[in-house]
């Protein structure tokens, strides 16, 4: 279940009036529900509590200090793609024991960062990045936890921005030259060879993918035994989906369950890496009715939420439910645009939907926004990003205020006067 539900009208977060944190903060704002973010977690971690594993949440999904805290103490590590990443795990109180360093372009820096923080490895993706993962980690007189990320050539069956386990990507190492990769790497002084990693996509639908994956992980993981690497851990990435109103996608649970079967015979640590599962279906995204425009074919919602904020529905088309914080009588639903105040087309949060009616001054919810909303909010318009809060039980609290406009020039000068001559 989510933590999001109406009583007597209004959309709550667990106990919480949606209209409540409104009034306290302004729209738009997100609202994340702490008990739905615990569940989840706890949805891949229990089916593996009797053997060796690492639930290592996308940081990328929901990087909010306080809900990387809160997945912190339920046990999770961190999926990193940056040292910013690193530095909000660090922060938010998770150990860089737990955290797995993956993407296609870490810079030196970065490595350098990660061999001092003590990361459980990092999932190198080319040999160019091997090398240079060597020569960092020898100039420092260490020897660098590295996993291969490999791609095993498996359609994840989603959108093609977001499909990464194709030979077609920029994402891993082919799984063919993997072996040989390997034996670089085993003869490399500044690495230590300890895990293989893939990760096939993201929003996925289906279990199948993800088993095709393991088939030729595992299978890639014998030949790698065979020729003396020692593989503590497998991590087979994040990806599965959540419900966006199109049908029921498998539950953590059921992927979960299905992947410790095959992986039974095993004594290593598996690692996952979800981030939408987690944090997708816990949080919203709450904006206001600024001006209903009727247009000769068309009727507008114009909205003080906008892509900056939320742009998953201009960026990929993603349709999320949207629905009323409070529960008007009005049976006149209506095809409607809903569109923000941002100067391009592409600024909607939903076209061509049903909506019940709305007015001025009403507030709607779009459902299962707590991954890759805020995370992927810009100042483009110069708009101070949204504030985030958390609810638990009666409670919430502001996690991330709104962005002052003083703050977004903060860090920009004018030109000095000798410029003008
Ligand atoms: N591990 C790696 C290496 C990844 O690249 C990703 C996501 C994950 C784990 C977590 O995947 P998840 O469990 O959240 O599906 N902005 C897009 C999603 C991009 C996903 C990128 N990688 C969206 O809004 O749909």
């Amino acid at each position: 279940m989510t933590h999001f539900a109406y009583r007597d009208g209004v959309l709550h977060a667990e106990d919480v009036p949606l209209p409540a944190i409104a009034e306290a903060v302004g729209t738009p704002f997100y609202c994340y529900s702490a008990a739905t973010v615990r569940e989840r977690f706890r949805a891949f971690a229990d089916p593996l509590a009797d053997r060796d594993h690492l639930i290592a949440y996308a940081a990328k999904a929901n990087s909010n200090l306080a809900v990387l805290h809160l997945l912190g103490r339920e046990g999770s590590g961190l999926d990193i793609v940056s040292r910013g990443e690193l530095e909000r795990g660090r922060r938010a109180g998770i150990p860089a024991g737990r955290m797995v360093f993956s993407g296609v372009g870490k810079r030196r820096d970065e490595l350098e960062v990660a061999l001092d923080a003590g990361v459980l490895t990092i999932n190198v993706e080319s040999a160019g990045e091997l090398e240079a993962l060597d020569a960092v980690a020898r100039a420092r007189g260490q020897r660098a936890p590295v996993s291969l990320r490999v791609n095993p050539d498996v359609d994840p069956e989603t959108h093609p921005y977001i499909a990464t386990g194709l030979r077609t990507t920029k994402f891993g190492v082919p799984i063919g030259g993997a072996r040989d990769l390997y034996a670089r790497a085993g003869s490399l002084e500044g690495i230590e060879v300890v895990g293989l990693d893939c990760h096939i996509g993201s929003q996925l639908t289906s279990v199948a993918p993800f088993l095709e994956a393991l088939t030729r992980m595992q299978a890639l993981m014998e030949e790698l035994r065979a020729d003396g690497h020692a593989i503590r851990h497998l991590d087979l990435g994040g990806g599965l989906g959540i419900d966006y109103g199109q049908g029921d996608p498998p539950r953590p649970g059921g992927l979960v369950s299905a992947l410790r079967d095959g992986l039974a015979g095993w004594q290593g640590t598996l690692i996952l890496e979800p981030g939408r599962a987690v944090v997708g279906e816990a949080g919203v995204f709450v904006t206001e009715v600024l001006y209903i425009k009727d247009q000769p074919d068309k009727r507008f919602l114009v909205v003080d939420g906008a892509m900056n904020d939320f742009l998953r529905p201009a960026l990929y088309g993603a349709e999320q439910p949207i629905r009323p914080v409070r529960e008007g009588s009005g049976s006149d639903w209506q095809e409607v645009d809903v569109v923000g105040p941002i100067c391009e087309s592409g600024d909607f949060l939903a076209r061509q939907r049903r909506l019940p009616p709305f007015s001025t001054g009403d507030r709607m919810a779009v459902m299962a926004a707590g991954a890759y909303g805020a995370t992927m909010a810009s100042n483009y318009n110069s708009r101070p990003r949204a504030p985030e809060v958390l609810v638990s039980g009666d409670r919430f609290q502001v996690v991330r205020r709104r962005e002052t406009v003083d703050e977004l020039m903060a860090g920009e000068s004018l030109p000095g006067e000798d410029w003008f001559g």
